[in-house]
C-alpha cells in the first residue's frame, strides 16, 4: 500500500472559517475523511503546521520513506528557500497544491520557491487539488 503524507502549512487550520471565498467553506479534517474513502488503497497521512520548522522536520521525518509527499506550504510557499531545500534533500517525489488560483492574485504570490522542487504543481482547483495531486501519485507508482 502507498504511503503518502499531505503537509499543509500555516493559516491552514483554518480552512472552512478563513476567507471562505477564496479557500471555501469546509474544513481540511472534514476533506480529509472524503479522500481516505477516495483512496481506501493508499496508506494517508496529514499533518498541519504554522511552524516552518515542523514542516521541515516532517519531511526529513517521512521523506525517505513514504511515496510521495502532497504539500501545500501556504504563503511559505513565497518565501521558503529552507523548504525547497528539504524537498531537494528526500527522495520522496513532491505535489505542490494551491487551492486558490495564485496567479490569479497578488504578484507577490505568482512565485514559488517550492515548485522547482517539485514533480508537478496544481493551482486554483479547490480541494479537489489535493485528490488529484494524489491521483497522479498513486498512478506513477
Ligand atoms: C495558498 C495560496 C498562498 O498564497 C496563501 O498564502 C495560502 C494558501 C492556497 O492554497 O491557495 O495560505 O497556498
Amino acid at each position: 500500500m502507498p504511503r503518502l503524507l499531505i503537509l499543509n502549512g500555516p493559516n491552514l487550520n483554518l480552512l472552512g472559517k478563513r476567507e471562505p471565498g477564496v479557500y471555501g467553506s469546509r474544513s481540511f479534517e472534514d476533506y480529509f475523511e472524503e479522500l481516505k474513502t477516495l483512496f481506501p488503497d493508499v496508506e494517508l497521512h496529514y499533518f498541519q503546521s504554522n511552524h516552518e520548522g515542523a514542516l521541515l522536520d516532517k519531511i526529513h521525518e517521512v521523506g525517505f520513506s513514504f511515496d510521495g509527499l502532497v504539500i501545500n506550504a501556504g504563503a511559505l510557499t513565497h518565501t521558503s528557500i529552507a523548504l525547497a531545500d528539504a524537498l531537494a534533500a528526500v527522495p520522496a517525489p513532491a505535489v505542490e497544491v494551491h487551492i486558490s488560483n495564485v496567479h490569479a492574485r497578488e504578484s507577490f504570490r505568482h512565485h514559488s520557491y517550492l515548485s522547482s522542487r517539485a514533480k508537478g504543481v496544481i493551482v486554483g482547483m479547490g480541494l479537489k487539488g489535493y485528490e488529484l495531486a494524489i491521483r497522479f501519485l498513486v498512478e506513477r507508482e
